[in-house]
C-alpha cells in the first residue's frame, strides 16, 4: 500500500503532482482559462474581509493565502490558530466570510472556532480533505482539496492540495471584483496549468537534498527563512523538520533575523533560504549575506538564475525549477517536505508516526 515506497509520507510527497493535477482540474472551467468550484458558488463581492482559521499546517497555508487574498484580489484576510480565535472572542463583522482549513475536518480547536463563528460571519467556508467530517457538514460551503488519504501524521501532499484550492479562490475573488483582468486571468491559469508538471520536475532535485539532509542531520538546531509568501513556507519547512526528524528548527521572515535571531548564528548552525527569484530576491540575499558573515552555513533553495546571482560562499544549494512568484509557495514545499523526510531518515526515526503526534487532533 505504500505503493515501493518506504514510507507513507514518501508516496504522498512523490503522489503530489498526480493529486494537484486532478485538484487543479477540479476546480478549472472545461476550457482551462478559468476558475469554477468543484461543489457551488461564491460572491466574493459580497464580503469585505476573510478570516481563516486553522491549526499547524493547515495554518501555514491560510498564511500564504492571506498574501495571495491581499495582492490578487484586495481584500483583507485574518489569520488565527484555532486554539487562539475560540477563546479570545474575536470580533466578526456580518460582513466577512470565514475559512476553516483542515485535512481531517476533526480538529477540536478548528471546529470550535468555527461554531464561534457561525452566527457571526456572513458565511462559513472551509476547506477540507475528508468530505464527510464535521467540519465539512458543519459548513456552508466545504471545498474539498482532493488530495486522497493522507496516513503520515506529517503533513505533505493536504499542504500543497489546500494551497491550491486557497490560489482557485483567491483568483476568483480577484476576477470578480476586478483586480484581475480577463488577460491576467488567463496567465495565472496557464501558470497553474503547468504546475503538475513543474513539480514534477522538482521531485527530480530528491538526490540534491538527501546530501543535504545527510548534512544537517547532525545538527542541533536549524533556521529556515523566507520573505514575503515564502516566510510562512519557512515556518512549514521549520515545522515539518521538527515534528519528524526531531531538530530545533525555527522559521523566521528573513527581513527580522536582524531584529533577534541572527545572534543564534555560528558556523553549527544551518540556515535554510527559500529564495525563489521574485521582487524580493535581492532582499532575501543581502539577508543571506549576513547569515554567511557570521559563519552561519546557508543552504538556498532557489531557481538556477537565483543561484547564479546569490554568487559564492553558500554551503550548499538546491535548484528548483523556474516558476511564477505565485505560484512558489506550492512548489518549494516540495523540498521543505524532501528535506525533513531524509533528515528523518537519516536520523532513524519514525517517519509516519513521529512520537507525541496524532494524525487527528480531536481533543484540546
Ligand atoms: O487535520 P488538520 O488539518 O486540522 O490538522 C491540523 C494540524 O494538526 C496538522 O496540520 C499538523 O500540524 C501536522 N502534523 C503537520 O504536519
Amino acid at each position: 500500500e505504500k505503493a515501493g515506497h518506504k514510507h507513507f509520507m514518501a508516496k504522498e510527497i512523490a503522489e503530489q503532482p498526480i493529486v494537484l493535477a486532478d485538484a487543479l482540474q477540479a476546480y478549472s472551467t472545461p476550457d482551462g482559462k478559468g476558475i469554477e468550484l468543484p461543489n457551488g458558488t461564491l460572491d466574493f463581492t459580497k464580503c469585505d474581509r476573510i478570516t481563516m482559521v486553522a491549526c499547524g499546517t493547515a495554518n501555514l497555508a491560510c498564511q500564504v493565502a492571506k498574501y495571495w487574498f491581499e495582492q490578487l484580489a484586495g481584500l483583507p484576510v485574518d489569520v488565527d490558530i484555532a486554539s487562539e480565535f475560540r477563546y479570545r472572542k474575536p470580533v466578526i463583522s456580518d460582513k466577512s466570510y470565514a475559512l476553516f482549513v483542515s485535512q481531517s475536518g476533526e480538529t477540536a480547536d478548528t471546529l470550535a472556532a468555527l461554531r464561534y463563528a457561525k452566527d457571526r460571519a456572513a458565511m462559513i467556508l472551509s476547506v477540507v480533505n475528508v468530505p464527510e467530517s464535521s467540519i465539512a457538514r458543519e459548513s456552508d460551503l466545504a471545498l474539498p482539496i482532493m488530495a486522497g488519504i493522507e496516513v503520515g501524521v506529517a503533513s505533505t501532499k493536504a499542504f500543497t492540495c489546500q494551497l491550491l484550492a486557497l490560489a482557485a479562490l483567491a483568483l476568483q475573488a480577484g476576477h470578480q471584483r476586478g483586480h484581475l483582468d480577463d488577460a491576467a486571468m488567463a496567465a495565472h491559469m496557464a501558470d497553474l496549468n503547468l504546475l503538475p508538471g513543474v513539480l514534477n520536475q522538482s521531485l527530480a532535485q530528491e538526490k540534491a537534498i538527501k546530501r543535504v539532509a545527510h548534512k544537517i542531520s547532525t545538527a542541533q538546531d536549524v533556521l529556515f527563512l523566507g520573505r514575503g509568501a515564502m516566510y510562512p513556507l519557512a515556518l512549514e519547512g521549520a515545522l515539518k523538520l521538527k515534528e519528524i526528524s526531531y531538530i530545533h528548527a525555527e522559521g523566521y521572515a528573513s527581513g527580522e533575523l536582524k531584529h533577534g535571531p541572527i545572534a543564534l548564528i555560528d558556523k553549527s548552525v544551518p540556515v535554510v533560504v527559500l529564495a525563489p527569484t521574485d521582487d524580493l530576491f535581492d532582499k532575501t540575499v543581502s539577508n543571506m549575506q549576513e547569515v554567511m558573515a557570521r559563519g552561519g552555513k546557508v543552504v538556498l533553495i532557489s531557481d538556477a538564475k537565483g543561484v547564479r546571482e546569490a554568487g559564492d560562499g553558500v554551503w550548499e544549494t538546491v535548484v528548483m525549477p523556474q516558476i511564477s512568484p505565485f505560484l512558489a509557495p506550492i512548489l518549494y514545499a516540495v523540498p521543505a517536505q524532501l528535506l525533513a523526510y531524509h533528515t528523518a531518515v537519516a536520523k532513524g526515526t519514525d517517519v509516519d508516526q513521529p512520537r507525541n503526534l496524532a494524525k487527528s487532533v480531536t481533543v484540546e
